[in-house]
């Protein structure tokens, strides 16, 4: 079974790359753990109300009127380090 612990590490300007328009990915990091967003119809382009992907956006949940549970049906690619 897949755990965090067998996921790849990415660092923050790896992250950043998959940010939509330098390439196609379109990632962002919460709590450590990187999610591929590229086949979500509200983050095309890697933008997503006021927030972008390339990026750990951890802090700006709050600002959002949904909890974490949008991250449940993304898969987890890698983890931040
Ligand atoms: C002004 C701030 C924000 C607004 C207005 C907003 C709005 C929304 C809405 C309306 C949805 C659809 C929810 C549903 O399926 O019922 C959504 C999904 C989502 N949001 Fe946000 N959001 C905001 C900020 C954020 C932030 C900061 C993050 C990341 C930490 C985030 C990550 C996501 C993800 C991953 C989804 C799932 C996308 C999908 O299912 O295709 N959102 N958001």
């Amino acid at each position: 079974m897949e755990s965090a612990a067998d996921l790849k590490e990415y660092t923050r300007s790896q992250l950043a790359l998959r940010n939509g328009s330098d390439r196609e990915e379109i990632w962002c990091a919460y709590r450590g753990i990187i999610y591929d967003l590229t086949a979500s119809r509200l983050w095309r382009g890697g933008k997503h109300y006021e927030h972008w992907a390339g990026q750990d956006l951890t802090d700006e949940l709050p600002d959002a009127p949904h909890g974490e549970w949008v991250f449940s049906r993304f898969r987890a690619v890698g983890k931040l380090i």
